[in-house]
């Protein structure tokens, strides 16, 4: 069962004991007011997130402490009330195997079709017509060591794209968005092609800022060097491997990685120098701004007022209706 059918059907479903796979996300351990350990737990699926009790932590601390984070479980609960709101007890919880289930299942996924995501990436590969960038793009996207972790890591921990193959979906939304503008200033063959290159480089760092899903958190080189450094550093050493790559197109490609956050405050070392570049980090932060509003009106949707709460990367309230 998903955690959403629970939310719905819960005044049906009240006292009955439901059995669920899930995500275990946050273990909290507090102390009741007689001084007994108990679990403040949330659980997640692909569904939705929600908060669960499990009172009988002392007895079972060692199992408890065995789980890793983001570790799957099978859970059996009950399901009660509190307050008005819907609460569930656990009564028992055990590691489930991995093969048994979908990661699917347990964490958002694009709602776009993978197949369509593969060709339209395949769309931008050929659109480069520079041999030299078109190696560049061949070894750091389409090879067998990076295509599949390309194809299905997160674009983010929060705010925007943060699910399964969201960076592969935000980098396709980038190329559309950068690929319009490319056409409408009418850039020439090669500066177009320099833009669709480091706009299919520009977070390819994530795959090494963030842990693989169903882990959110990130990599101690993510907290140590972050996306836009190793973005940039793996970039230098593919280009050391091709055969009398320009000088001048290398430094385009890695300003253009650099500078994609568009400012120093945000994260960037150098601002863009190119035309290429400015593109590439107004398309990044029109996908990435417009993302996350359109989710958080989602998330917001079950509260009656006509706005959001404050986005807090934006500042504001969004109009729901
Ligand atoms: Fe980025
Ligand atoms: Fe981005």
């Amino acid at each position: 069962m998903y955690i959403k059918q629970l939310k719905d059907l819960s005044s049906k479903l009240l006292n009955e004991t439901i059995e669920a796979v899930v995500l275990l996300s946050e273990v909290k351990v507090k102390t009741t007011k007689t001084d007994k350990k108990y679990a403040d737990i949330i659980i997640q699926d692909a569904s939705r997130m929600m908060e669960a009790k499990y009172w009988d932590y002392e007895e079972n601390q060692e199992k408890f402490k065995s789980f890793q984070p983001h570790e799957i479980v099978q859970i059996q609960g009950q399901v009660g009330e509190y307050g008005g709101q819907l609460q569930l007890t656990i009564r028992n919880i055990e590691r489930a195997s991995s093969d048994k289930v979908s990661i699917k299942d347990l964490i958002p996924t694009s709602p776009w079709e993978f197949e369509s995501m593969k060709k339209g990436l395949e769309y931008f590969q050929n659109r480069i017509e520079t041999p030299h960038l078109k190696e560049l793009i061949d070894k750091m996207i389409f090879s067998a060591e990076y295509y599949e972790k390309f194809c299905t890591y997160p674009a983010a921990r929060k705010v925007h794209h943060n699910f399964y193959r969201g960076l592969l979906h935000h980098t396709l939304e980038v190329l559309k968005l950068v690929n319009t503008v490319a056409n409408t200033k009418k850039l020439s063959q090669h500066q177009t092609d320099r833009l669709f290159v480091m706009t299919m480089l520009h977070d390819w760092g994530k795959m090494m800022e963030y842990k693989a899903l169903p882990e959110l958190g990130l990599t101690e080189k993510g907290m140590m060097i972050g996306h836009i450094f190793l973005g940039a550093h793996y970039t230098l050493n593919a280009i050391h491997e091709i055969n009398d790559f320009p000088e001048e197109d290398k430094l385009v490609i890695l300003n253009g990685i650099l500078g994609h956050h568009g400012s120093l405050e945000f994260g960037s070392p150098v601002l863009p120098k190119t035309v290429e570049a400015q593109i590439l980090h107004q398309a990044d932060k029109m996908s990435g701004d417009v993302e996350s509003i359109l989710s958080f009106i989602k998330e917001d949707a079950e509260e009656e007022e006509n706005f959001t709460k404050r986005l807090w990367n934006m500042g504001t309230e969004y109009y729901k209706k």
